[in-house]
């Protein structure tokens, strides 16, 4: 059966993720510009990359390649045409990552943005444990109030992804990253209008030889 994220047009998505009122996109936006320039890395993997949000932030200088991975073809088309500046440098590829038979790319840090929501902590430690990056950066959306979706003109469109999405919590999702070697090493909490936070949770894994140490 099909993700119900294959029947979202990407326009509505942004169009409700940029409102006034919501500002999730502005604030993805920012938030990846850290991720992307914190580490010394040469390979990025988006995980949920839909139509690029942030990528303008890729400096080709020091990036040698740039992984984004969705389940939807038509967000990637989009990407395609948005970045053709990146050219070989970004990699698209559509893939179900909730099945365990499709890996993550090679990569020296993943960044997994409103993300594990819809794949669940245990199949991301499992797609995570299979190549084991230096370096994991995701975003988890808490609700100080019920709705997980801020209310907006879309907010029909997102009556499917309701079924799929689950809340991700913190601790959790620590616990079971070191069960796999990993450390948190940065914690961020960006409150949103409309009852909302983004936390942000940076680690590292213990047992592999950081090539890339100069966290800052
Ligand atoms: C909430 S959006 C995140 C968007 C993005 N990270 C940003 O900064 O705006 C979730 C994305 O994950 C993708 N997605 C959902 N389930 C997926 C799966 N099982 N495999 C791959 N991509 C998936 C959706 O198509 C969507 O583009």
């Amino acid at each position: 059966m099909s993700s119900p994220w294959e029947r979202i047009p990407l326009d509505d998505y942004e169009n409700h993720m940029k409102l006034s009122t919501v500002q999730q996109l502005q604030k993805l936006n920012e938030i990846m510009k850290s991720q992307i320039d914190k580490y010394n890395i040469e390979t990025v993997a988006i995980l949920g990359v839909a139509g690029g949000n942030g990528l303008e932030h890729i400096d080709c200088s020091k990036i040698k390649v740039v992984y984004g991975i969705d389940i939807n073809q038509d967000y990637l088309d989009v990407c395609k045409e948005k970045y053709k500046n990146l050219d070989d440098y970004l990699v698209l590829k559509k893939l179900d990552l909730a099945d365990i038979a499709n890996d993550l790319p090679v990569a020296d840090i993943i960044i997994a943005n409103l993300f594990i929501e819809y794949i669940g902590i245990d199949m991301f430690i499992k797609q995570l444990s299979k190549k084991v990056p230096p370096f994991v950066s995701c975003v988890i959306q808490k609700n100080l109030d019920i709705n997980f979706v801020s209310d907006s003109p879309y907010t029909e469109v997102f009556e499917e992804i309701s079924l799929l999405h689950r809340n991700i919590d913190k601790n959790s999702l620590v616990n079971a990253m070191s069960t796999i070697g990993y450390s948190l090493i940065i914690f961020e909490e960006h409150l949103l209008p409309n009852m909302k936070e983004f936390i942000r949770l940076d680690f590292t894994n213990n047992k592999i030889v950081v090539r890339h140490s100069n966290v800052v």
